[in-house]
């Protein structure tokens, strides 16, 4: 089961290619041909939303450049590749820039990397020759107010003697036009890719094509299917997908454990719907199971009450009944009666009940403003150790 977990991991990185991102892939590579083959620098914008594969298309859409430059018996492009969220201030990407051409302090005065990499670029004698494809991923970091960053590295592919093919990446689909028209004006704007959102049959081929590696079946087919049109109609993010797989792997293992039965078994659609549910509950369970002990059991008392009944409301003496029973159950010494009616304000303030007005606190109205579905979800999770 750990090679299982490990083809599926969002680290591993598939060996045998990637399935589903080949015109995407294409696309991006012919642009860094074309530049390679007529020696000139160029610009492109990836964009998409998180776990669409654009990470993972772009690297290997690099290394697909070097092959083919190899094979074709050119110089291979030096490559640089930056993650913005790893630069501490966002011009900082100029000097990350400049270190690749190993510029030396020497005659730089003091010119700015930025004004080096200019000054570079717009002279014949000091331009690098050799093609340089700059890869700048998570570049929604680089958005400031004026985006002078943004658009200063854009505009390093248009001096007449830069090399640079410019790759960025973001995850904001208007980015491009947000910045564009100030870019286009200026004739340098890049081609755009966007990468779409994952589809269902995508997401099973995916999942299935990581799992070739595997030499049996580790999953019913239909809990694949599941998983693909869950995550497809949510977010379509393959990272999620991942995930779900692997918690799924999981709750398989641990159901292994708790029975006699060692035989080998395969993931089912039942392990993948507990799985789902995991990641795709909705936010009010995760609150409530983020609640201390005793909160959690007011909202365990109050489900009680109204769970049998067609009673809207009840008060909080007859809660606070209902909550002793539920202490007693389960050896949980039960706080007094004023605490009681404190934790019921706290949960009044936090949206799960309502509480009425009445000079005797036990006689205040109780009403609950959540789903009880969902406080009997949160504690099914609980008590399957689901959390
Ligand atoms: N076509 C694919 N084949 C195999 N695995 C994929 C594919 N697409 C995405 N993945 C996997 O999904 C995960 C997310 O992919 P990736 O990091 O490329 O997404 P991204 O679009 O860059 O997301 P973000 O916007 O969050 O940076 C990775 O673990 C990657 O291995
Ligand atoms: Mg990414």
């Amino acid at each position: 089961m750990q090679a299982v977990k490990e083809a599926l991991h969002v680290a591993t990185t598939p060996s045998c290619g990637l399935v589903c991102r080949d015109d995407e892939q294409r696309r991006v590579f012919e642009f860094c041909k074309a530049c390679v083959q007529q020696e000139r620098a160029g610009s492109l914008y990836v964009c998409g939303c998180p776990g669409t594969g654009k990470t993972l298309s772009i690297s290997k859409v690099k290394q697909s450049v070097s092959r083919w430059a190899d094979e074709m018996g050119m110089e291979t492009p030096d490559d640089l590749s930056i993650n913005c969220t790893n630069l501490g201030n966002t011009s900082d990407i100029f000097g990350k820039i400049l270190e690749k051409f190993q510029v030396r302090k020497k005659a730089s005065g003091k010119l700015s990397p930025l004004q080096q990499l200019q000054r570079m670029f717009s002279h014949k004698e000091s331009a690098p020759r050799r093609m340089l494809l700059v890869v700048v991923d998570e570049m929604d970091y680089l958005i400031t107010r004026d985006r002078a960053v943004l658009h200063d590295l854009f505009m390093l592919t248009t001096h007449q003697f830069s090399r640079c093919i410019l790759i960025g990446i973001a995850n904001a689909i208007d980015l491009a036009d947000r910045f564009l028209p100030k870019l286009e004006s200026l004739n340098c704007k890049p081609l755009v890719i966007t990468f779409r959102a994952y589809s269902k049959d995508q997401i099973s081929n995916i999942i299935n094509h990581r799992l070739k590696v595997l030499e049996y079946d580790v999953f019913e087919p239909m809990a694949i299917e599941f998983c693909a049109r869950k995550v497809a109609a949510a977010t379509g993010d393959m990272r999620k997908a991942l995930g779900v797989c692997r918690s799924a792997v999981e709750i398989f293992e641990s159901g292994l454990q708790d029975s006699s039965d060692k035989g080998a078994g395969v993931v089912t659609f039942d392990h993948m719907d507990i799985a789902l549910s995991k990641v795709f509950r909705p936010a009010v369970v995760n609150n409530i199971l983020c609640l201390p002990q005793h909160q959690q059991m007011v909202l365990c008392a109050l489900a009680n009450t109204f769970q049998h009944s067609r009673k809207k409301a009840t008060t909080l003496g007859e809660l606070n009944k209902s909550y002793i029973e539920i202490c007693r159950s389960t050896q949980v010494p039960a706080v007094g009666m004023l605490e009681f009616s404190n934790m019921c304000m706290i949960l009044s303030d936090q949206g799960y009940l309502k509480l009425g007005q009445s000079k005797e606190d036990k006689l205040r109205r109780v009403m609950l403003q959540i789903d009880i579905s969902d406080i009997t979800f949160a504690f099914k999770v609980r008590k399957d150790g689901l959390l």
